[in-house]
């Protein structure tokens, strides 16, 4: 794995975190950037969608896009920790049996990994080195709408990471965070025939959504407005 290696990520996204995160989750809902990319997927459309969730972590997509009409769920990351995590909370919500998970890195994993509907990775190419095979691989898996978060490209937030990369590199951490250019992401998936459909940001992150071109529009209409998102994710410039 390119990232940190398969074992920075199972270091990194450990049994505690899981647990800390599920627990989170449960008492307060979706992450942030979770939440703003499925209200934006929502809008868009899922009914009847099937969904690649890369790096879903405790699976809050996941289970949001099923209750809201997806129609099952292909569910890898590289944490088997997390992947624990999930599998019990899918039983719990009694939504296992429309979630078929893969464990390790999808970069590795991708030749054996189905095409589907809508893809997320929501937090996810911030903890990957080499972006480019990650993000490529992963749109060729995408049919209709893909939808992904980063850390903006922003001197506090790019400071903000150096920081804690020198901090893991002091105490022998191998996990390091990173922070790619989104315009060469925007060109990468534009020049794979996808089209930037919706963005919001917070003040470290952007969330954006991307539909393939010619793919039939199922939901609400392309938006490049906030529109009715969560008002607190939305900033300026
Ligand atoms: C910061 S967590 C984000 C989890 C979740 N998406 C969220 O936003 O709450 C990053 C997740 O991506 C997974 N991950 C990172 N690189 C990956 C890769 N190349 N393939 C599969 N999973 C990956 C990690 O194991 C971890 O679960």
């Amino acid at each position: 794995m390119t990232c940190c290696g398969a074992s920075a990520c199972e270091s990194q996204f450990d049994r505690k975190r899981a647990a800390r995160e599920l627990k989170d989750y449960r008492a307060h809902g979706p992450q942030p950037t979770g939440r703003a990319l499925i209200q934006l997927l929502r809008r868009a459309g899922v009914d009847g969608s099937t969904l690649l969730d890369i790096g879903g972590g405790i699976g809050a997509i996941q289970y949001d896009l099923l209750e809201s009409g997806a129609r099952e769920v292909t569910a890898v990351d590289a944490s088997s920790a997390y992947q624990r995590a999930a599998r019990a909370e899918a039983e719990r919500r009694g939504l296992s049996a429309r979630i078929q998970f893969q464990l390790g890195d999808f970069v590795a994993l991708a030749p054996q990994v189905a095409a589907a509907d809508i893809v997320t990775l929501d937090r996810v190419v911030c903890c990957y080195a080499d972006m480019e095979p990650l993000v490529r691989l992963s749109a060729e898996r995408c049919r209709r709408l893909y939808g992904l978060s980063y850390p903006r490209y922003r001197w506090p937030v790019r400071a903000v990471v150096s920081t804690e990369n020198a901090f893991r590199r002091l105490f022998r951490n191998p996990f390091r965070s990173f922070v790619h250019s989104p315009v060469v992401m925007d060109r990468l998936l534009t020049a794979l025939g996808f089209t930037l459909q919706s963005k919001v940001r917070t003040f470290a992150w952007e969330v954006v959504v991307y539909v393939r071109d010619g793919a039939a529009a199922t939901g609400g209409r392309p938006n490049l407005r906030p529109g009715s998102i969560d008002p607190e994710l939305i900033v300026s410039g």
